[in-house]
């Protein structure tokens, strides 16, 4: 077995590992943190069903970001729709047979991968030329832009520059999942994108990337507005109450 294999293979491994118990222990983290208070932004339904699509067009169409800033809105929603559909395209990797509806999600794939890079670079160029943002901006914001960046243009010129061998990629990570190891094709970009997305894999847990599992955590975004209704108390508090 190449040695490039063998080290991709252990990569993967690890990186498979850090992301999933990374983000169990977070995730974990912010179900134990207590919300002592009702501040649900509002206006806000008072329902748990209206929350639930509260929080459904905020995940699917940024609705809070579209009130707040037209020109942020645009790019991010770009950039993380983008993300969405090269991702479903890339499960044909890691799928046999491929599902159909993933073989249907493919060509569009491809446009998919522009418009992540377009997003990305209007989200870059705000953080570098507009003062109050850029005042506010510390340096993991750059290198996570330019993570996702650098995993893009690799991916493109996949694509589009030097063609890398499709199927053997496949054959490698399906021997990964059933630990029937299958050589990776000894290609420069290949392992490039590869090592910029253990990387990411990696950071993930520890970074502002974080906000996707957090804002179904978000008390200002998941909380019901009932409070003239229900007395509200954090579980904790209410262990302490001889009223309850
Ligand atoms: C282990 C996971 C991954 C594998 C095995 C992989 C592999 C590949 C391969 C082989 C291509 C070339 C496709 C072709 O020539 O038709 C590609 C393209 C691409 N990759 Fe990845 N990649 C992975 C993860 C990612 C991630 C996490 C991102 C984004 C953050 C990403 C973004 C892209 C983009 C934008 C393209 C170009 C458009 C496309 O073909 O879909 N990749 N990837």
């Amino acid at each position: 077995m190449p040695l490039a294999t063998i080290l991709f293979a252990l990569l993967f491994y690890a990186a498979a590992a850090v992301l999933a118990g990374g983000l169990a222990y977070r995730i974990v983290g912010y179900l134990r943190t207590p919300a002592p208070l009702k501040i649900p932004t509002t206006p806000a339904p008072t329902t748990r069903g209206g929350v639930a699509l509260r929080l459904l067009r905020e995940v699917a169409l940024f609705e809070s970001l579209f009130k707040a800033s037209l020109w942020l809105w645009i790019f991010a929603w770009l950039f993380h729709v983008g993300l969405a559909v090269v991702l479903l395209r890339h499960l044909r990797y890691f799928t046999n047979p491929v599902w159909s509806w993933v073989a249907f999600v493919g060509p569009f794939g491809v446009y998919a991968g522009f418009a992540m890079v377009a997003g990305l670079g209007g989200l870059w160029v705000r953080r570098v030329f507009v003062p109050r943002v850029r005042y506010i901006s510390t340096p993991s914001d750059h290198l996570m832009i330019a993570l996702l960046v650098a995993i893009a243009l690799t991916g493109l010129a996949m694509k589009f520059v030097a063609h890398t061998d499709v199927v053997a990629v496949k054959a490698f990570f399906l021997g990964l999942m059933s630990f029937r190891w299958r050589a990776l094709p000894a290609d420069p970009l290949l392992y490039l994108h590869l090592a910029l997305v253990a990387a990411l894999m990696i950071v993930f847990p520890f970074s502002k990337l974080l906000h996707a599992p957090g804002i179904f955590f978000s008390p200002s975004r998941n909380q019901v507005d009932d409070p003239r209704e229900h007395r509200h108390l954090a579980a904790w508090a209410a262990r302490l109450d001889p009223k309850v």
